[in-house]
């Protein structure tokens, strides 16, 4: 008999039953690669449509589709064994109706096999996350700034800094949270009312630019690794690679040009001949 001991995913319910327990850590990633990395110390890897800046250049995350998502989704989830990844819906794949976002959600769901979805809004996506979740599909909210909402937002301004324009946003969290979603990420929202949120509803809250007290924190992985040419206020920087990955391109390009690599060791030599059979 073989033993094999199965490392066991984690699921949407087991992070839903982190409020106000051990915190949630989060990261994105949208490669095998760095899903292999990730996987070894955080709870969920989020495919987030921020691949639209980090990969493809883009200035907003608008022009991502459903394609990429899907695609890069499927890369984390054969670098992954055991964190929760959860995969952004792109603008225009789930605002239209929640049959709409029924079907995009699905299609993630079977293409990719991640374990949930994660769709930006509050009130107003409140509807569309119950039918997902009565349907199987685990929801993840992103409340606070939400980027996918820059043209009528004009400019990506951390919210709720005059507590008189707090009740829309507590409203937002709270919509979301009775819908069903199983954890809401609190984006770029003043600390108080980040803190606030965080102790008034049972769902867990994953802060980015929010406050400590969130029951979970999730960062960019190129910002975070120094790697993204600008980054806002709310990140820190755990690494510099930039400097060191320009250091090693610059040396291999040296290398090429005066014929230094490859060396000996990184050439094939012939095969030895092979003995002539005896008689
Ligand atoms: O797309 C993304 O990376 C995100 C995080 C910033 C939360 O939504």
């Amino acid at each position: 008999m073989s033993v094999q001991t199965a490392v066991k995913r984690a699921t949407a319910p087991d992070i839903r039953a982190r409020k106000r327990g051990e915190p949630i850590v989060m990261l994105t990633s949208y490669h095998a690669h760095t899903a292999g990395l990730v996987d070894r110390f955080c709870d969920v890897i989020l495919v987030g449509d921020s691949l639209g800046n980090v990969m493809h250049g883009f200035e907003t995350t608008v022009p991502v589709t459903l394609e990429m998502m899907i695609l890069q989704g499927r890369a984390v989830m054969r670098g992954s064994k055991q964190a929760l990844v959860v995969v952004d819906m792109p603008f225009g794949s789930y605002e239209a109706s929640k049959e709409q976002a029924f079907h995009s959600a699905a299609r993630i769901m079977k293409e990719t096999h991640c374990g949930a979805v994660k769709l930006e809004g509050g009130k107003r996506m409140a509807e569309t996350v119950a039918f997902l979740t009565q349907r199987g599909i685990p929801v993840m909210g992103h409340i606070g700034l939400t980027p996918q909402s820059i043209n009528t937002l004009g400019s990506f301004r951390a919210q709720g800094r005059e507590e008189a324009n707090w009740a829309p946003i507590e409203e937002d969290a709270r919509a979301i949270a009775d819908a069903g979603a199983f954890a809401m990420v609190v984006e770029a929202v003043a600390e108080p009312l980040a803190r606030k949120i965080t102790e008034s509803i049972d769902v867990p809250t994953i802060g980015i630019g929010a406050s400590a007290a969130c029951d979970g924190q999730v960062l960019v992985l190129e910002d975070m690794l120094g790697l993204s040419p600008w980054t806002p206020k709310f990140v820190k920087r755990y690494g510099n690679l930039g400097p060191a990955i320009q250091a090693a391109i610059e040396a291999y390009a040296a290398e090429v040009r005066s014929r230094a690599f490859p060396g000996p060791e990184h050439v094939y030599g012939m095969a030895k001949p092979k003995a002539s059979p005896k008689g």
